[in-house]
């Protein structure tokens, strides 16, 4: 399965991810500029926030109560389709997801 991750300076980077795996995790793997993933996917960081594409947020799901509160305090500033990418993990229904990652 795949996601892409549009960088701030117009780059895409499009990877395999398998199922299961979080976003993140995926995204520090292979170094992903902008994904930090500081906390382990423990919800306690922010940085690997990312601004989900509006035609795939349906799928990738409302965040959290907590997810919501980490999201106020984002570096970037929440937008409408923001999530931290530790929180979604790869499935089928997932697969070409496109994700923005927020400039700092
Ligand atoms: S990795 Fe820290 S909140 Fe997602």
């Amino acid at each position: 399965m795949k996601a892409t991750w549009k960088l701030a300076d117009g780059r895409e980077i499009t990877l395999d991810v398998a199922a299961g795996t979080s976003l993140m995790e995926a995204a520090t793997a292979r170094g992903v500029p902008g994904i930090i993933g500081e906390c382990g996917g423990s919800m306690s960081c922010a940085t690997c926030h990312v601004v989900v594409d509006p035609a795939w947020s349906d799928r990738a799901g409302p965040p959290s109560a907590f997810e919501e509160d980490m999201l106020d305090i984002t570096e970037a500033g929440r937008q409408p389709t923001s999530r931290l990418s530790c929180q979604i993990r790869m499935t089928a229904a997932l697969d070409g997801i496109v994700l923005s990652v927020p400039e700092l």
